[in-house]
């Protein structure tokens, strides 16, 4: 049983929480069958195209509906954003371990003006909820983070965006895991050590009552998915309202 609050105290004092193993072996390979999937449709990953994003994930596979209607998840990205939780944006992307050894330089989501007396805020606005259905190791390849308060400037640590930053952490988690964070948190992350696929997925969530457009919203409904919110009044509230 995860406990929501400590959860939510976690993202607002470090700027992110892990949530273990909360999708199930076999879960986890009906993710990895459907991910796959799409990249067999575009050919890779290959030597040439060592990673590939998919956006919005839950349009180009309405199947991934069940999991984006994970009940613990949502709960947990309400405790968040103190909000009935809405998907504002699905994506996934999946590397090789021939991709570049940083999957992606230093980079935050943040993208809103920042008042000019700094941020002032009582819970994030916005957050990103990553499933990591390989875990996070050496390995895998990790996750790293700056950790933050809430509130703390959004400044880059260093200018040099592909390079260690004093006090990052590499965050490790076994697979099925869920990191819910921030969009102000600084992150990177780290091409792993173990041939194979690193399965990447998830979405950016906001609260229904915070309407203000992002940059990086997209539209995951689809006829598709119909069934899948008739079935699951989670996903539907995601993406239809309470
Ligand atoms: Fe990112």
């Amino acid at each position: 049983m995860i406990d929501m609050t400590s959860k939510a105290r976690e993202v607002r004092d470090l700027g992110y929480c892990v949530l273990e193993a909360v999708y199930d072996e076999d879960e986890c390979q009906e993710i990895r069958i459907l991910i796959d999937r799409l990249c067999a449709q575009r050919g890779g990953p290959s030597a040439d195209a060592p990673r590939l994003v998919f956006h919005p994930l839950l349009r180009l596979c309405p199947e991934m509906g069940p999991f984006f209607g994970k009940a613990e998840v949502i709960e947990a990205l309400a405790a968040v954003l103190q909000d009935d939780v809405r998907l504002a944006h699905s994506g996934g992307a999946v590397s090789n371990e021939q991709t570049k050894p940083y999957i992606s330089g230093w980079h935050h989501h943040y993208h809103w003006e920042v008042p000019p007396g700094g941020l002032n805020r009582e819970n994030p606005e916005r957050v990103l909820g990553n499933v990591y259905t390989d875990g996070l190791s050496p390995e895998i390849g990790p996750l790293i983070v700056l950790p933050r308060g809430l509130n703390d400037s959004t400044n880059p640590r260093l200018d040099d965006r592909g390079t260690d930053w004093p006090g990052q952490v590499a965050v490790s988690a076994p697979p099925g895991s869920v990191v819910i964070f921030d969009t102000a948190l600084w992150h990177s992350a780290k091409r792993g050590t173990r041939p194979g696929l690193r399965h990447l997925w998830g979405g950016h969530y906001q609260g229904w009552h915070n309407p203000k457009p992002h940059p990086e919203d997209n539209e995951s409904d689809s006829p598709g998915l119909a069934d899948y919110k008739r079935d699951l009044p989670a996903l539907r509230r995601l993406i239809d309202g309470p």
